[in-house]
């Protein structure tokens, strides 16, 4: 009797096995963004929906190789700025649309391929020492190329995607002769040839090495924070944001999405995964280690950043999309000025 109960227990344990494999409730996910505090984010997930998570981390250029080459493995490739998901939608599919997805993020921030899950803006830091508010009034990215910014301001270089995506945004604003004249401006106002991260430009301008830098706002707030450490938080304390084109359009935002794989083998996990990441209790999470701004209201920034000023202007009306779409021509502007 024991002999047939357990070989009926086996019988029914493989064939458990066997179901699990065939029908593993997971997702996986291809993930540039390096934070330990989004795989804590991912076991919530887990422990409230049963739905295991696989993350494969790395750096985006790798990472679109790898979701390509291993086609059919991926299902969510998530990642910083609108421009590279943009770029990479011909690997994405649509679906991304459900009513909570489409209340929750404001059209101009998401696709039916990809959505934002968090925002950040590319703004200006200035030495006050050296840069008087009446200097600062009214300064837009269009005016960052006037003479009297020469020899006084750092940024990085070319090809860094966040660049490639405020100059499309330019470029869709004023169009690409103007943006092209703008970037040799930029060029001969350079303090330095361009060289370092976002980090480095706040760092140069704390420095003296320039008078302003422009870098995204999450940075600040992570160099304030002292986990970049102590020397780094003392240079941060000597730099102020600006947000610019107040008087106009809004400062320019950008966001961290994530994109529907094309052919992805769990894709309604993948939408309910995604439908977390936009609910309150992830967006706190994020938002209190990232430094970004939420995407979703109602739900405050960490109050490093709640300090740099929330009542600005975001630029809401230029559709995040077109940093995609305009980013061949941002890169041939800024390489035909000498920008390096
Ligand atoms: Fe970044």
């Amino acid at each position: 009797m024991l002999k047939v109960f357990g070989l009926a227990f086996v019988g029914l344990l493989s064939t458990l096995l066997i179901a699990n494999s065939v029908f593993a409730n997971e997702v996986n996910i291809f993930s540039a963004r390096h934070y330990d505090s989004d795989v804590q984010l991912y076991q919530k997930f887990t422990s409230k929906t049963g739905i295991k998570v696989n993350v494969v981390s790395g750096k985006s250029g790798a990472l679109e190789k790898r979701i390509i080459a291993e086609a059919g493995t991926a299902d969510l490739y998530i990642t910083a700025d609108a421009g590279r998901l943009g770029a990479f939608k011909d690997n994405l599919q649509g679906g991304l649309t459900s009513s909570a997805i489409k209340s929750a993020v404001p059209s101009n921030f998401r696709t039916s391929k990809w959505v934002g899950i968090a925002k950040r803006a590319r703004i200006v830091y200035f030495a006050p020492e050296r840069v008087s508010g009446a200097e600062l009034a009214g300064l837009t990215y269009e005016s960052l190329a006037d003479p009297k910014w020469q020899g006084r301001l750092v940024i990085r270089a070319s090809n860094n995607i966040y660049n490639q995506s405020l100059v499309a945004s330019l470029i869709k604003n004023n169009g690409k002769g103007k943006v092209a004249e703008w970037s040799k401006g930029m060029v001969k106002n350079m303090a330095r040839a361009p060289k370092g991260n976002d980090r480095a430009q706040i760092l140069a301008v704390a420095a003296g090495e320039a008078d302003i830098a422009v870098a995204n706002t999450y940075y600040l707030a992570l160099m304030l924070s002292g986990k970049k450490g102590a020397e780094q938080q003392a240079a941060a304390k000597k730099v102020k944001p600006f947000f610019p084109n107040q008087d106009g359009r809004g400062t320019h935002m950008n966001i961290s999405g994530a994109g529907l794989v094309k052919g992805a083998p769990n894709k309604a996990n993948a939408i309910k995964l995604v439908e977390f990441l936009l609910s309150e209790e992830a967006q706190n999470h994020i938002v209190n280690n990232t430094f970004e701004y939420p995407m979703i209201a109602g739900v405050s920034p960490h109050p490093l950043v709640v300090n740099m000023g929330l009542d600005f202007k975001q630029d809401l009306k230029t559709k995040v999309v077109n940093y995609g779409k305009r980013q061949a021509d941002a890169l041939e502007v800024m390489t035909a000025a000498g920008w390096k």
